[in-house]
């Protein structure tokens, strides 16, 4: 079993939801570990909240994933606080629904441009260092990347885009001795689409198990791959 202690990981939009249930995971195995947020105090109130738990060490990153430089400083920040990087997490996302012929050109490119682009920004920023360290690629599809949906258009196509952009990096990459894998999750309990959860989303999947997840594959031995997950609610709706 490999090891998580000391792992150095960057997450991108560690501050809520999934992102912070992965964070809190690792930590609990004592990573060191970066979350980015739109904004600074977002970030440095969930990183405030994580370093209580008194394991692992965290930073909290401003970072907009639609924004190239962001991280590549997003990245040179690890590695100046922790010399290297072990794992990428690209995380970071966010829905818009309606049909198609109402969905603005603005919600069409916000979407792609975080979903999609801002994964492909942030595994560009982080690939030479995780090359020096053999380290991990994780990225956070849906199974909206395998399932279409009525006003689904946007987050289909970013989606569908993620699944086969992950799958393609993965075979470029594994040559390089990093590990690339995506995670596509149905129902999670979190703020996604301006959500709050609550009590009625105890049958969905809950961010902690998200962070299981991760742990599981990044304590698995290296010679085996799971490429793509699908996980499920093994209930849907608790019936
Ligand atoms: N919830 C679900 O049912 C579900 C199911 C399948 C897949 N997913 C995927 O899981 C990922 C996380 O979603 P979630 O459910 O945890 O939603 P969430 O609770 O809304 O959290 C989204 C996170 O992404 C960050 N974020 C959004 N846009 C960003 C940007 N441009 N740059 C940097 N960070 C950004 C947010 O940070 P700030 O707001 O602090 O900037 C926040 O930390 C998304 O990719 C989503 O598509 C969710």
């Amino acid at each position: 079993m490999q090891s998580i202690k000391n792992k150095v990981v960057l997450i991108t939009g560690g501050s809520k939801g999934i992102g912070l249930g992965i964070a809190e995971a690792l930590v609990h195995q004592f990573a060191k570990v970066a979350i980015t947020s739109r904004t600074q105090a977002t970030a440095d109130k969930a990183a405030l909240v994580l370093n209580k738990i008194g394991k692992g060490e965290v930073i909290g990153i401003a970072a907009d994933v639609c924004d190239p430089i962001a991280q590549q400083r997003a990245v040179e920040q690890v590695i100046t606080k922790w010399g290297r990087l072990d794992v990428l997490i690209a995380n970071a996302g966010l829905g818009y629904f309606g049909s198609v012929d109402t969905l603005t050109i603005e919600q069409w490119k916000k979407t792609i441009d975080t979903n999609l682009s801002g994964v492909f920004y942030s595994l560009k920023a982080s690939v030479q260092a995780l090359k020096e360290s053999q380290g991990y690629i994780i990225t956070i599809a849906s199974l909206a990347g395998t399932n279409f949906f009525e006003g689904g258009a946007a987050y289909n196509a970013s989606k569908f885009g993620l699944v086969g952009f992950t799958q393609a990096a993965m075979l470029d990459l594994r040559k390089f001795g990093i590990k690339v894998a995506t995670i596509m999750p149905g129902s999670v309990a979190t703020e996604f689409n301006a959500h709050t959860p609550s009590a009625k989303d105890a049958w969905k999947i809950q961010p902690e198990d998200i962070g299981q997840l991760v742990v599981d594959l990044l304590e698995m031995n290296p010679r085996t791959l799971p490429s793509k997950i699908e996980v499920r609610p093994s209930m849907p709706g608790g019936k």
